[in-house]
């Protein structure tokens, strides 16, 4: 069936640009290569599939990551190639009706555009050596985005606190422990004072983050390190079931996994941090996403042993969880940490503007918001899923510098 919907796509694709070539030797050599390639996209589409449940282990860092990537850049540049196309037949097909209006001498000419052809084979070469480049030079092109927040109740005698926030490190897609060893050297390098990930460690199971645990233990801050989990570390989207025990194993494994890598995991708790007598609270809920995501944040029960009088920081991997939830509520939460959109790994960020499709399904997708006198800073994700590359909004590694408003 998918087979079919493909090689339709392909056949519609191919019928439209092919009289492009007008020589024999060119036309020959575009139908030697578009099959050529389509025969290896299709044999990509197999290997996947065949190593659907096996492809999440990256102890093996085995190679469908880069396939379906490859599949997926291929399938969206033919995808969008194929609007010029459609337009143009629906342009025929209109002419083609208002000859029946016409006296026979003298009827529209019902050949397909040249310029819309162009355009066609233009627009999909575009995208996928956008998307191409995107593997080569986004993937791990890791940018330290600084921000200064200001917080009403912040002490003025730890004005520039720095916090180092990464989130969304997706283990199971990285590849390469060399990489995770320059992230926690970008991090190290500015001696934050406290490190926070906000989820999504693994894409499903916990031996994806196997490799990558004495990486991790090399992250250093002043004070400390803490974590909450993201909707990927519930191994929810396997077959596994939540009452099964080889479930509740992957999922204490991982628990167990961060404590060895050093990190504070926050399960619907908080932690008071006193300085030199000067005191705030760090808070972390488990993951709660508005929609079908799993709603296992208990705001409540992490603010039971909260003084919200002081300065508090709430760790949440899904941005929605603040307008759903924090905002709504009564709590006195000064700022929340997010991670969990990936900035869609998609859109164009320069200073003063920044876009991304996934605006339109979170409001708060990436940098800082304000509302009703509250602040939350969404991480842009460290790793990826999905697509093996970054086009526009690069890998994020968050400096936040703290300030008292006064
Ligand atoms: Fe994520
Ligand atoms: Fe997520």
């Amino acid at each position: 069936m998918i087979f079919s919907l493909i090689f339709l796509l392909d056949l519609y694709f191919y019928l439209g640009v092919y009289s492009l070539f007008n020589n024999t030797i060119t036309s020959n050599l575009f139908k030697f290569f578009y099959w050529l390639s389509s025969l290896i996209v299709y044999l990509m589409i197999i290997y996947v599939m065949l190593n659907y449940e096996k492809k999440t282990p990256s102890i093996h860092f085995n190679n469908s990551i880069l396939y379906s990537s490859l599949v997926f850049i291929f399938l969206i540049s033919k995808f969008i190639g194929i609007v010029p196309l459609l337009v143009d037949d629906i342009l025929r097909f209109v002419k083609y009706f208002a000859r029946f209006f016409q006296d026979s001498e003298n009827y529209y000419d019902t050949s397909r555009l040249e310029f819309l052809k162009k355009s066609s084979l233009i627009a999909s070469g575009i995208i996928f050596s956008t998307f191409l480049m995107g593997m080569k030079w986004g993937r791990y092109n890791f940018k330290k985005n600084f921000q200064d927040i200001k917080i009403d109740k912040w002490p003025t005698s730890l004005n520039g606190f720095k916090i180092v926030h990464i989130s969304d490190l997706h283990l199971g897609s990285f590849q390469k422990v060399e990489k995770l060893e320059l992230v926690v050297e970008m991090i190290n390098e500015e001696n934050p004072d406290i490190v926070v990930f906000t989820g999504d460690l693994v894409n499903n199971y916990y031996y994806e983050a196997l490799p990558y645990v004495n990486t991790l233990k090399k992250i250093k801050a002043r004070i400390g390190k803490f974590s909450i989990l993201g909707n990927h570390d519930y191994c929810d989207y396997t077959n596994l079931k939540r009452s099964s025990i080889e479930w509740k194993k992957n999922f204490n494994n991982l628990l167990k996994l961060q404590k060895d890598a050093g990190f504070d995991l926050l399960l619907n708790e908080s932690r008071l941090i006193d300085i030199k007598n000067y005191k705030f609270n760090i808070v972390g809920v488990e993951n709660w996403g508005a929609g079908n995501f799993n709603k296992d944040g208990d705001l409540d029960l992490s603010m039971n042993d909260v003084n919200d009088k002081i300065p508090t920081i709430l760790l949440s991997h899904d941005p929605s969880h603040w307008s759903e939830k924090v905002l709504n509520s009564d709590y006195n939460i000064d700022l929340q940490l997010s991670g969990h959109t990936h900035g869609m790994q998609f859109g164009i960020e320069i200073p003063g503007f920044k876009w991304s499709p996934v605006k339109y399904r979170y409001s708060q997708w990436a940098g800082l918001y304000n509302k009703h006198g509250k602040q939350i800073y969404v991480n842009r994700g460290v790793g990826h899923l999905g697509y093996a590359g970054r086009v526009g909004i690069m890998p994020d590694i968050s400096v936040l510098k703290l300030y008292s408003k006064i």
